[in-house]
């Protein structure tokens, strides 16, 4: 053989090692081309034992060759043992044209996006956002609301009690004392926050709940003013289209008491399912705040009025999404929170 077809034989060889490294699977394949190739009798060693034949002049081309093409073939076949058995690490098994991995990305909880709605929606209209705590004493959350102690009224909310004189805040209208006690008048302020009662959970029930307090005092504020606060707040909310009505009722810190309603939502008032057919859904509690209360805190109930307004995180949330279930709040499912 000469120079010439020895060196023609190593490109022919590099050819087919190509061709036969593509049909390589997995570690087996790989070692019987090794072999083949490389191994002592392999077509390698083959080639090397012609060029032994070969004058000395001219051994120097097709023997460069042919130690290229074993480098090459050596290089080639480690690299593929490598990915064989790491795949996860091999640069050759990662695609960079493919999209990235989606990351899971967390998202607020539908309570929490419903809070900031409200409270956007009443710093707007000059609110200011209060706070207060929700391990409370019976004073706050009773007394100086006006339900003195054995009254009925306050059976009307299960409470957790933390001793006789500490309890877990049932409502955020003690935040209207702290308030009061804490400022003269003017006030306009909202309170939200946690609240606790003694309830089974249900549908509509969870012994842990949200509430908005609202509360504003100045000389010459009417039932009116407490309507149109609500009426806008209803609107913002839920659409233009929205409207309110208000139900005389009873709570002890305000007088006169009202209950107030959103026309539904789902049927904007001609009646179905979801408000009974009465084409109104009950939102919560309102009123005039009660001389009791000014007198509890120091204000002049001769010179003042106020109205305050309560009113459910979890419901105003069942309703805008269409939530049938307050359970469902509290689950942390993700496959519930990431629809929010
Ligand atoms: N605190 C009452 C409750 O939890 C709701 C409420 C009613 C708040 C009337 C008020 C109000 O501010 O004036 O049921």
């Amino acid at each position: 053989m000469s120079d010439r077809s020895l060196q023609k034989n190593v490109q022919t060889l590099n050819a087919e090692f190509a061709r036969a490294l593509e049909s390589v699977k997995d570690f087996a394949d790989l070692e019987d081309i090794r072999i083949e190739y490389l191994g002592r009798k392999g077509k390698i060693a083959n080639l090397f034992k012609i060029l032994g034949t070969l004058p000395e002049n001219e051994r120097k081309g097709a023997g460069r060759a042919l130690n290229d093409l074993k480098e090459r073939i050596q290089t080639v076949v480690s690299e593929r043992q490598k990915i064989l058995s790491h795949p996860e690490k091999s640069d050759l098994s990662f695609d960079v044209t493919l999209p990235g991995d989606r990351l899971p990305v967390g998202r607020y909880h539908p309570i929490t996006l419903v809070l900031r709605k409200i409270k956007t929606c009443f710093q707007q209209m000059g609110f200011s956002v209060a706070q207060g705590p929700e391990v409370e004493t019976d004073y706050y959350n009773f007394e100086a609301l006006n339900f003195p102690k054995e009254h009925p009224a306050r059976e009307i909310q299960d409470t957790l009690y933390v001793d006789d004189e500490i309890v877990l805040r049932t409502h955020t209208s003690p935040v209207q004392i702290r308030v009061m006690e804490s400022q003269p008048p003017p006030v306009r302020i909202i309170a939200p926050g946690r609240c606790y009662r003694r309830d089974t959970p249900d549908a509509t029930h969870t012994p842990v709940f949200h509430q908005v307090e609202g509360l504003c005092v100045d000389e010459g504020v009417t039932f009116a003013d407490l309507k149109g606060v609500i009426l806008t707040f209803a609107r913002q909310m839920f659409g233009s289209d929205m409207k309110i009505r208000f139900r005389p009722s009873f709570f002890p810190f305000t007088e006169p008491s009202a209950e107030y309603d959103f026309s539904c939502l789902m049927c904007r008032g001609k009646g179905c399912r979801v408000c009974k057919g009465t084409g109104w859904i009950e939102i919560s509690g309102a009123g005039m705040v009660s001389p009791e209360v000014f007198k509890c805190v120091g204000y002049d109930s001769e010179r003042y009025t106020g109205y305050a307004f309560g009113m459910g995180v979890e419901r105003i949330t069942m309703l805008l999404y269409e939530v049938n279930d307050i359970r469902l709040f509290y689950e942390n499912d993700v496959r519930f929170l990431h629809q929010f």
